[in-house]
């Protein structure tokens, strides 16, 4: 199937999905907890990752779902077509603000990505790339990202490992401002729309970053692990997705990772 074919299923697909989404919020839904007490999950993060499953399974046989809640296990590798989903980004935003969350798709192909789709989901807030052909937000074409001294950056960190690195609080002292959205499909979809220049998190699964990285691509941004690395997409890991010369200013605050 063409890419761009492909790309207007998955936004279909995120649409649907998001319209279920919100109508699911008039009502009261399943609410449990995972690895820990913080670790949401909903009835309809599992509804809406099963949806896609369907969908997938009966569209495209042979492509293969990542999904957050429970259709990884079987992914070792990303060989061959993969769509890398979190079903809703930000489920602590979704339950306790019923705001600021996404849906975030990243078709990969033999381990590079394709297409890179991320919704926020009240705000309406379309962010689309396919490769070799740009990002959008709603129809409009993001620029490249343009060279920025450090010291007008804004930046977004995950503020739990800011207290314990001495690094990142003296990046924390040198930027024009520092935001913390809870939802890091959104938060990488701003660094690639220039609405943020950089986004530091600690922890993120694949599904986490797969959409952002896809779209940060088409318009010249970074991202790596924290340590400068490549990201594998098949693990937990850090994440610095930036714009190019924040990204090289940032690197060099960075002494003791
Ligand atoms: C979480 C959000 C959050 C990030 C967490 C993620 P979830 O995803 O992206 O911003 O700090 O590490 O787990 O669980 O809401 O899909
Ligand atoms: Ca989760
Ligand atoms: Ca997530
Ligand atoms: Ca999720």
């Amino acid at each position: 199937m063409d890419k761009n074919m492909l790309k207007d299923t998955a936004v279909s697909y995120v649409k649907e999905a998001a319209d279920y989404i919100r109508e699911q919020m008039k009502y009261t839904y399943g609410i449990d907890t995972k690895e820990d007490k913080d670790d949401l999950v909903t009835d309809v993060d599992r509804n809406v990752e099963k949806f896609f499953k369907d969908k997938i399974s009966k569209n495209f046989s042979e492509h293969r779902l990542m999904g957050e809640e429970g259709s990884f296990e079987n992914i070792k590798d990303l060989d061959g077509v993969v769509w890398i989903l979190d079903p809703i980004d930000g489920t602590i935003n979704f339950v306790h603000m019923g705001t600021n969350f996404a849906i975030s798709v990243g078709i990969f192909e033999d381990g590079v990505p394709l297409i890179g789709v991320i919704y926020d989901v009240m705000n309406r807030e379309l962010f689309v790339s396919v490769k070799g052909e740009g990002a959008y937000l709603n129809d409009q074409r993001l620029p490249l990202l343009k060279e920025r001294p450090l010291d007008e950056a804004l930046v977004s960190f995950n503020t739990g490992w800011v207290l314990k690195d001495k690094d990142l609080q003296s990046v924390v002292e040198q930027v024009r401002g520092t935001r913390s959205y809870g939802v890091a499909a959104i938060e990488i979809a701003y660094v690639a729309a220039g609405r943020l220049d950089a986004y530091i998190s600690k922890k993120l699964a694949p599904w986490d970053i797969a959409g952002g990285c896809a779209l940060l691509n088409e318009v010249g941004g970074v991202a790596t692990n924290y340590r400068g690395e490549k990201l594998t997409f098949l693990d937990v890991d850090t994440l610095f997705a930036a714009n190019p010369s924040i990204y090289k200013q940032i690197e060099k605050e960075l002494k003791s990772r």
